[in-house]
């Protein structure tokens, strides 16, 4: 994409569950954006769910006109399996509808990079052996409904099991995947733009207006990205990052690092909603 003007404006909306959307708010939502004078869309996940966020996302395409990068989240692996969604996101046959894990990094303006994961809560961060929250995705995602029984459960996870491993191995493999990404990305005097689901630290896990705890932190936070994104921000100084998260529905920003911010974008069922960004090569202004 060549740089129409300075700066590059993106419309960000994630967590927009539109499936529990009243269709006159999705039509309201899609012509907002199509009127935004964005140049491109990104999703930040949980958009619907497995039976159909791959038509959401066409749609939304269709109705704005404008390049959309997406990645998934949690909720868009309910009633399906990670899988079978992610094989379906890598292969929609769309050239304006991109799945940035399998697209790779992408140039938006010249210097600013956009690249990402849809990330996972990896149980990595807080306390999962003594939590006891019991998030939906262990009932409603095949890959975790596997290792979960509800009857068995008996008020915390206790002694690591096959549900954790199989949190941590989602984790693991967000940052597997993105690590070659971010690699190629980061240069001297580049913006990285990094799209993910789940807030990849425990400053940027708000919910509202505070910092989850150590009993919710495990399933909002993807600590195995966490640790990727501060490396590499370490290794590049004159690199700069900015990671655009939802998943908590709560809003806030974090300064990781002085070249690494997150932005947690709130949300509110029912409600679909987006955010203008400016970019530049210093700096993303979150114009509302
Ligand atoms: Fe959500
Ligand atoms: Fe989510």
């Amino acid at each position: 994409m060549s740089r129409p003007r300075e700066p590059l404006v993106l419309a960000w909306a994630t967590d927009l569950h539109l499936d529990m959307a009243r269709s006159r708010h999705v039509r309201h939502f899609m012509a907002s954006v199509r009127d935004s004078g964005a140049d491109a869309v990104l999703v930040g996940g949980d958009t619907a769910t497995a039976v159909d966020v791959a038509e959401r996302l066409c749609e939304l395409a269709d109705a704005t006109g404008l390049a959309t990068y997406f990645v998934l989240g949690n909720h868009d692996f309910y009633r399906g399996s990670v899988a079978s969604v992610r094989a379906r996101a890598s292969a929609l046959g769309r050239p304006g509808v991109q799945w940035l894990p399998a697209s790779g990094p992408r140039e938006l303006a010249p210097g600013v990079v956009l690249v990402g994961h849809d990330g996972w809560g990896d149980a990595r961060i807080g306390n999962f052996a003594g939590s006891d929250v019991v998030l939906t995705d262990y009932l409603l995602i095949e890959e975790l409904s596997r290792c979960f029984r509800p009857e068995a459960f008996q008020g915390s996870f206790g002694e690591r099991s096959a549900l954790q491993d199989a949190l941590l191995q989602l984790g693991a493999d967000a940052a597997t995947t993105l690590a070659p990404h971010l690699a190629a990305a980061a240069a001297p005097g580049r913006h990285v733009i990094v799209l993910t689901h789940v807030p990849p630290f425990r400053e940027a896990c708000w919910h509202e207006g505070r910092i989850s705890d150590d009993h919710w932190l495990p399933g909002f936070t993807c600590g195995a990205m966490g640790e990727l994104l501060a490396a590499t921000a370490r290794g590049h100084p004159d690199c700069r990052f900015t990671v655009l998260c939802g998943h908590t529905h709560g809003s806030g920003a974090a300064c990781i690092a002085p070249n690494l911010i997150v932005h947690t974008q709130g949300a509110t069922y029912g409600n679909p909603r987006w955010l203008r960004l400016e970019v530049t090569l210093d700096e993303v202004r979150i114009a509302g």
